[in-house]
């Protein structure tokens, strides 16, 4: 039987990793960032220097292997770990016009898919609730001020082009960024993260934790 998904879409550090982890563990679901997916392949991109129209033909020859961790997961490319390129600046510059290609969006969404069938998650991205997992009845939007943002990530010490990327994400054909339609919508730019996670947790109402 297929697992429960909680879809928690939104821009650039609007919080959605960390309280999804956070839901993710007070839950016992599995906790998957979909944006790792699209890193990991642009990270394979940027090592490879594969052009845009050689993308279809490198897709199809990629193996992306997913290894579960402590209610987390790591991406192994081709065998490779990806975990400690995801936040290269190389990365974070090319993700957002990578992942604006449809073969790149069908090829992660295979594997988003996949790990429904198994296991009850906590996903975020930009397009769980609207495109990857519609039917779920629990999604989540968060958004905070870009200025907000911007101060969140520049604390973390990344070099993140963050508004260009929200501009890519809300503008792209295909899966753009936008508020699913049924999702609850969270303005976290005055809230601490307990507050937003006690809010999703709230909200999910008599939704029970995952057997052990
Ligand atoms: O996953 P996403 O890019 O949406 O955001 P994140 O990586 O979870 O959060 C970005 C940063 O903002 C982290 O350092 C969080 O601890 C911080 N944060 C915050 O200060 N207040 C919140 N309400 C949510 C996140
Ligand atoms: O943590 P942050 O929100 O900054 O980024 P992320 O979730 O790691 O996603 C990196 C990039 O992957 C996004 O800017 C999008 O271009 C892309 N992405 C997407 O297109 N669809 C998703 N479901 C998740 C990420």
């Amino acid at each position: 039987m297929a697992g429960r998904v909680i879809a928690i879409d939104g821009p650039a550090a609007s919080g959605k990793s960390s309280v999804a982890r956070s839901v993710a563990s007070t839950l016992g679901f599995l906790f998957v960032s979909s944006g790792h997916f699209y890193r990991a392949l642009a990270w394979g991109t940027v090592i490879e220097s594969i052009p845009d129209e050689a993308l279809n033909d490198w897709l199809m020859s990629r193996h992306l292997g997913v290894e579960e961790k402590e209610n987390s997961i790591s991406l192994l490319l081709d065998g490779k770990d990806a975990t400690s390129h995801l936040s290269d600046p190389e990365v974070a510059a090319k993700v957002s016009q990578i992942a604006s290609f449809p073969c790149m969006r069908d090829f992660v969404n295979s594997r988003l898919h996949a790990l429904a069938e198994e296991r009850d998650l906590v996903m975020e991205g930009r397009d769980i609730g609207s495109v990857v997992f519609p039917d779920t009845p629990w999604k989540f939007y968060l958004d905070a001020s870009p200025e907000e943002r911007a101060r969140r990530r520049a604390r973390e010490g990344d070099v993140d082009p963050i508004a260009e990327r929200d501009r890519l994400d809300s503008t792209r054909v295909t899966a753009p960024l936008v508020i699913p339609e049924g999702s609850d919508v969270i303005d976290t730019t005055r809230m601490t993260l307990e507050q937003v996670v006690d809010v999703v947790i709230s909200r999910l109402g008599n939704l029970q934790p995952s057997n052990p």
